[in-house]
This record gives structure tokens, sequence and C-alpha cells, in this order.
């Protein structure tokens, strides 16, 4: 199957980087490529362009569209958080921009045997780098009611966490769960009708929390900004897309306390932490999908687009 994926805020978040042709530019969501492909379009035969992504089926599909920029483009199978690691192995110190489009694409989340939706059964899987060997299923089956309970209300942010964590607990008593099917089930009898009946698919919020739990995706995105804005030249940018509030708030925490590091009381006349400001942010508020976009592309909806400068 072709890699079917709507890249998300592409304009803005490209325009955001502010390309120069002969510049080092890095994504550390490669994904389809689409955002990439658009970035490679504005570099000159000079330029550089590094595509990171954890998932196999990412890399060939971006391999595939990125073949015309071959002279200027690699593709490296890795986890975002390794970059500044794989950047120095190709010589490579300082970038003019950083990229990151987070979540899952639409191609994981399409492909059921990868395990990523509720709405086909499937094996428990939900890995975006198939080389780990911890799947959904072993959190499913193996954490405690009380860490289930913790990711399903803190990353899925659903108030009948406790109960699902419960039903989850009680039907592994029986039989270890298998599928994408047999969780979406179990959740459903964990909450109440009425709320099924208006409150979107029941089983999303836990699918979410899950594939966060299993991908470490809001530890990695935490642990890995200040090393990727570390990476940029003067006036570099780094521009971020995310899907919900928690990872949000990681980035505008981490971009406000980049341009404002001072921990000084308010009272000191002069700052004495000597913690010195890395840059600006540039979005004071974060750029949103269109009406238009979110008609043609409902997976754009959540999305929100942050940018941060570097001053050196
Ligand atoms: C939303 S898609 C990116 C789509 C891409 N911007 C496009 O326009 O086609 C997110 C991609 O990031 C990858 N990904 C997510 N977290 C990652 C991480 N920590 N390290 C490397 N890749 C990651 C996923 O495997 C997925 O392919």
């Amino acid at each position: 199957m072709e890699f079917q994926h709507k890249s998300v805020l592409l304009r803005e978040a490209v325009e955001s980087l502010k390309v120069k042709p002969d510049g080092v530019y890095v994504d550390g969501t490669l994904g389809g490529a689409g955002h990439a492909e658009l970035v490679c379009s504005q570099l000159s035969a000079k330029g550089r362009f590094i595509g990171i992504d954890q998932d196999q089926d990412a890399i060939i599909a971006a391999s595939e569209r990125l073949e015309k920029y071959q002279d200027r483009v690699t593709i490296i199978r890795s986890n975002y958080c390794y970059m500044a690691k794989k950047l120095k192995e190709l010589g490579i110190s300082r970038v003019n921009g950083i990229l990151l489009d987070l979540g899952v694409s639409s191609y994981q989340l399409d492909h059921a045997e990868r395990g990523f939706t509720y709405r086909v059964d499937a094996p428990l899987d939900m890995r975006m780098d198939q080389r780990q060997e911890k799947t959904a299923g072993d959190i499913v089956n193996q954490y405690e009611e009380q860490e289930l309970y913790r990711i399903i209300r803190d990353y899925g942010e659903d108030r009948f966490a406790k109960n699902i964590a419960k039903h989850i607990v009680k039907a592994r008593e029986q039989k270890p769960i298998e599928t994408t099917g047999e969780l979406t089930e179990i959740i459903r009898h964990a909450i109440p009708m009425k709320i099924q009946a208006t409150g979107g698919h029941p089983a999303k919020r836990t699918f979410q929390a899950i594939r966060i739990e299993l991908n470490r995706e809001l530890e990695v995105l935490r642990d890995s900004l200040d090393d990727m804005i570390d990476l940029l030249d003067d006036k570099g940018r780094i521009s971020i897309i995310t899907f919900h509030s928690l990872e949000d708030r990681i980035v505008k925490t981490s971009f406000k306390t980049n341009q404002d590091p001072c921990i000084c009381p308010s009272n000191f006349p002069v700052c004495v932490c000597n913690r010195k400001s890395k840059g600006k942010v540039i979005t004071r508020k974060p750029v949103l999908p269109s009406e238009k976009e979110i008609e043609e592309n409902p997976r754009a909806k959540s999305a929100k687009l942050r940018v941060f400068e570097r001053i050196r």
C-alpha cells in the first residue's frame, strides 16, 4: 500500500523555518516526507537535509519520495532523541532548522496490523519502532492496575481511567488480552452508555495513552528539546507540530524557559543565576490549521505549531 499521509500545517511549518537554500535542515519525524519534500525543494545543491524516523515503513516511503533530491538528502532510521549523535557521525555540529511533526502518521493508523487503531481488530502492537520488543500487549497484560490507571488518566486524560484499569485487570484474569478489538470491548464496558453516545469513540483516549506510554513519547520530547535547541546555528529555527495538550505544554514550557531561563527572584536588582537566554519564541500563540484544512483533513483539528529561534 502507498504511504498515505496528508501533511498537517505543511505551508505554515515549512515557511516558519525560513529555509536558506544552502542551509542544513533536519526533520526528526520524517514520516511520508511531506514536509521534507517541500523543504528539499527549497534547497540548492549545496544545502543538506537529514530525515530521521524510527519506523521502517516511513524510511522506505520517504526514501522513494525524496529520491530526486538524493544529492542533498541523508535518511536515518533512529529515534530523534539521538539527533545530536547521528549528526555528529555525519560531521554536522550546527544546523539551520529542525522540524518535528509529532505523533503517528495516517499510514501507521491505517495499517491495521500495526495495532494503533481501535477501528479494526488486530494484535495489540502500537510500536513505532518495529525493532523494539515491548508491545502494547505487554502494557495491557503486565502493568499493575495502579500503573494502568495512572497512564490512562495522565496520557489519555480519561475521566473513567480508574474503571477502565479495573476492567482490564479483571478481563486479563480470565485470559490475556490479545487484540485491539478485545481491548475496545473491555473499555466499552467500563464507560457509561450515555457518555458513549456523546463523547466520541470510547477507546480513543485509552489507545492514545497506551501508545504514548509504549513509545515514551512525552519523555523523549521533554528530554530532547534542549539538545535540539543547542544544535541550532544563529537564527536557526525549531518548528514543532503537536497533537494534544500534553505535548503542546512541554513544547511551550521548554521554549519559554529557553527564552527566559533566569530563576532569580523578581525582587533581585540584577541576575545572579547567570542563566542566559538561548533565543526567542516566534509564536506567542500557536499557529493553528485553517478551517479549510480541518475540513479536508480532520486529523489536523488538534494540531498546534510552535516556533523558537536561536540567537547566538
Ligand atoms: C505525523 S508523522 C510525520 C509526517 C510527515 N511530517 C509528513 O509530512 O509526511 C510522524 C512520524 O514521526 C515518527 N516518529 C514519532 N516519534 C518519533 C521519534 N521519537 N523518533 C523518530 N521518529 C518518530 C513516526 O514514526 C511517524 O512516521
